[in-house]
């Protein structure tokens, strides 16, 4: 798919079905992931594939947010490692950590598959759950399945505001 057409194409898929994810398409998200540009390519971040019925289980008690799916990636970053810009001190671990998860979501859906970027997850929890964690920010979860045949974007994806209001040039 062209860029295009791929981020027109994208919304949160909400409803997914837990067929097995073939070990190519998992290969290829996390080299999507492993191609995303870091601050000064220091590559910060940590991915957990969730694939074991119990690890799936751990996030199903920390997110209400798993939309049927079968797998899940979970994304984090350990503040301690990121550039930090000196003019101002900002950390820029959670920018890192968000591009990578912004290139997995984008490989997902064009190898036709569905996921929404969780946020909303008992953090401390899943952690407590899954010891492998500790010590990261968690930034993402993606539920990763087939879409169902009923999905279909919510309305709220459709409410995107004007270029007047979010675009200024200078
Ligand atoms: C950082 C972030 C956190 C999000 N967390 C959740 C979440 O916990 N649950 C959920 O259903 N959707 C979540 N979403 C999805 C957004 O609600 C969704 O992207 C937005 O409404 C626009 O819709 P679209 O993705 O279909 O274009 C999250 C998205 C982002 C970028």
């Amino acid at each position: 798919m062209d860029f295009e057409k791929l981020s027109e194409s994208r919304y949160s898929c909400r409803m997914l079905t837990d067929k097995p994810i073939p070990q190519e398409y998992i290969d290829k998200i996390i080299k999507a992931a492993l191609e995303a540009p870091t601050a000064k390519n220091i590559q910060n971040f940590r991915i957990w594939v969730i694939r074991s019925q119990e690890a799936g289980e751990a996030v199903a008690q920390a997110t209400k947010f798993t939309f049927g799916a079968g797998m899940f990636f979970l994304v984090g970053y350990k503040p301690e490692d990121a550039w930090i810009r000196p003019a101002d001190g900002k950390n820029f671990g959670d920018v890192d950590a968000a591009i990578v998860a912004t290139h997995m979501m984008l490989e997902i859906h064009e190898l036709g598959l569905g996921t929404t970027w969780v946020g909303y997850f008992d953090a401390p929890k899943l952690q407590e759950l899954l010891p492998e964690t500790a010590g990261f920010q968690l930034i993402a979860i993606f539920p990763v399945g087939y879409p169902a045949p009923d999905a279909a974007p919510a309305p709220r994806h459709f409410e995107r505001k004007a270029v007047s209001e979010l675009v200024e040039t200078l």
